[in-house]
C-alpha cells in the first residue's frame, strides 16, 4: 500500500514542473506514505530552514523560518542524515518552544538530496511512535525523487526563460527587418518618381528628334523604371501583411473562393476554365488575409492553365485530416517537383516572365500569410501534369 503511493508520488513528481507543483505532491504524499499526523515540506534558504509547506491534523510552522542550528530540519540538513525521535522532549536537539503549541509528540526528518541537502522532510506524530527503518526508507526514497524533481523543475524554468528571450529577441529583429523593408521599399519610391517624371519630361521634349537607337534605350529606361514601381508595390504589400492584425472567424471559404474565381473571369471572359468546388467548405481565420491566400492560388492556377484545354481548376478539401486542410488544383503547366520549396522564396520563379507574367511575390504572400495563422502550406507537381497547393490555417493537433 504505502509502496504504491510512493509510486504515485514518483510518477506525479515526474511530471512536475515547478516548485509549487512539487510542494503540493510531497506535503500529502510524506503524511500517507507513514499514516502520520502530519508532514512539513522544508527547503533551505541560505542560513535558514524555511517551512514552505504542510498537511497536518492541526497547524505546524507553515510559512516560518528558523535558523539552520536552531531546528531538526536544519540539523538534518547540516548533517546529511535522516533524525528519528520517538520524544521530542527527551531530545536536545529540538527547541522545545516552538513545540510546545503543536500536537507533535515524536517525529522523523529526512533530508532532500543527502549529498548536498537543499531541504528535508518531516513526519510528525501526536501520540508516542518510534518510527521503523522502513518508515524512514520509505520517507527517503520520497525524498531522493523530491530533489531530482527539484532539479529538474529549475532545469526547465531555465529553459523556458531561455526560449522566453529567444523568442523576443527574434521579433525584435524580425519587426526591425521589416520596419527597415518597409522603409527602404519606401524610400526607393522618391528618386524612383524623379526617374519616371523626367525620363517621361524626355520623352515627350524630344519626341521625333532622337535616332532610332535613342529612342528604344529611353523606352527601355521607362519599362525598368514601371517594373520597378511594381517591384516596390508587391513589397510594401508583403510588409504591409506581416504587420496587419489579425481577426479569426468561422467563414465559408468556398463562397470566398467562387468570387475570387468570378473576378478572375470578369478580368479575362475570352478565357474557358472549368471551375469545381467542393459545397459548403468553411474554415477558421482571418477571411480578409485568407481572401489573398485564395487571390494569389487561384490566380496562379488560372495564369498556369492558359494553355491546357480544357482548363480545370479545383478548390476543396482533404477528407479526414484534422486541422483542415485546403487544396487548389489546376491541369496547367506544372513545375518540377524538387522546386516545390523554393517557389515560396520572395522573387522566385519557374517560369520566364514571357511565357507567365508575374513578379515572383504572390506564394510568399501566401505563405506569410499562411504562418501567421499557425498553419503551413506545400505544393505537389509534375510538369505539364498540373500543380496542387495545399495549406492549413492553425497549427498541427
Ligand atoms: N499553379 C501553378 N502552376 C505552375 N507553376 C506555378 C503555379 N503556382 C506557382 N507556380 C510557380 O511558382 C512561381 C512563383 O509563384 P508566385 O505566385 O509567387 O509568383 P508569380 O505568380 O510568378 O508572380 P506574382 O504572383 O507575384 O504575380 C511562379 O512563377 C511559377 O513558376
Ligand atoms: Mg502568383
Amino acid at each position: 500500500m504505502a509502496f504504491r503511493r510512493l509510486v504515485a508520488a514518483v510518477q506525479a513528481l515526474s511530471l512536475a514542473r515547478s516548485l509549487a507543483e512539487i510542494q503540493e505532491i510531497v506535503r500529502h504524499a510524506a503524511r500517507e506514505l507513514t499514516g502520520a499526523d502530519g508532514a512539513s515540506f522544508v527547503l533551505r534558504d541560505g542560513e535558514q530552514c524555511f517551512y514552505a509547506d504542510e498537511d497536518a491534523i492541526a497547524p505546524l510552522w507553515k510559512g516560518r523560518r528558523f535558523p539552520l542550528t536552531a531546528c531538526i530540519s536544519g540539523w538534518t540538513m547540516l548533517h546529511r542524515q535522516a533524525a528519528m525521535i520517538p520524544d521530542i522532549y527527551a531530545d536536545p536537539r529540538i527547541p522545545h518552544d516552538a513545540y510546545r503549541p503543536t500536537f507533535v509528540k515524536s517525529l522523523v526528518m529526512v533530508p532532500v538530496r543527502a549529498a548536498d541537502p537543499i531541504g528535508a522532510i518531516g513526519n510528525y506524530w501526536a501520540s508516542p511512535h518510534a518510527a521503523g527503518a522502513d518508515e524512514i526508507e520509505l520517507l527517503q526514497s520520497l525524498a531522493n525523487t523530491t530533489a531530482v524533481a527539484i532539479e529538474n523543475a529549475q532545469l526547465y524554468a531555465q529553459l523556458e526563460q531561455r526560449v522566453r528571450e529567444r523568442t523576443l529577441q527574434l521579433e525584435a529583429a524580425n519587426a526591425e527587418l521589416e520596419a527597415f523593408a518597409y522603409s527602404v521599399s519606401h524610400d526607393l519610391r522618391a528618386p524612383l518618381r524623379a526617374i519616371d517624371g523626367f525620363s517621361q519630361a524626355l520623352q515627350e521634349d524630344a519626341a521625333g528628334r532622337l535616332e532610332g537607337e535613342c529612342e528604344a534605350h529611353l523606352q527601355a529606361i521607362r519599362r525598368g523604371v514601371k517594373r520597378m514601381d511594381a517591384l516596390i508595390d508587391d513589397l510594401l504589400r508583403l510588409s504591409r501583411i506581416s504587420r496587419a492584425e489579425m481577426r479569426r472567424q468561422v467563414f465559408p471559404i468556398g463562397k470566398l473562393a467562387a468570387e475570387v474565381v468570378a473576378a478572375l473571369r470578369q478580368r479575362q471572359p475570352e478565357r474557358q476554365v472549368d471551375f469545381q468546388l467542393e459545397p459548403g467548405l468553411e474554415a477558421e481565420g482571418d477571411p480578409e488575409l485568407v481572401r489573398i491566400v485564395l487571390e494569389n492560388l487561384l490566380g496562379n492556377a488560372w495564369k498556369f492553365t492558359a494553355r491546357a484545354s480544357p482548363a480545370r481548376i479545383f478548390f476543396g478539401r482533404q477528407a479526414g485530416v484534422e486541422p483542415a486542410v485546403y487544396c487548389v488544383r489546376d491541369n496547367g503547366a506544372g513545375f518540377e517537383a524538387q522546386y516545390a520549396g523554393r517557389l515560396f522564396a520572395p522573387f522566385q520563379r519557374l517560369h520566364s516572365a514571357a511565357q507567365f507574367p508575374g513578379s515572383g511575390i504572390g506564394l510568399a504572400t501566401v505563405q506569410r500569410i499562411v504562418r501567421k495563422h499557425g498553419g503551413r502550406v506545400w505544393a505537389e507537381s509534375q510538369p505539364e501534369r498540373g500543380a496542387s497547393f495545399y495549406f492549413t490555417l492553425s497549427p498541427p493537433a
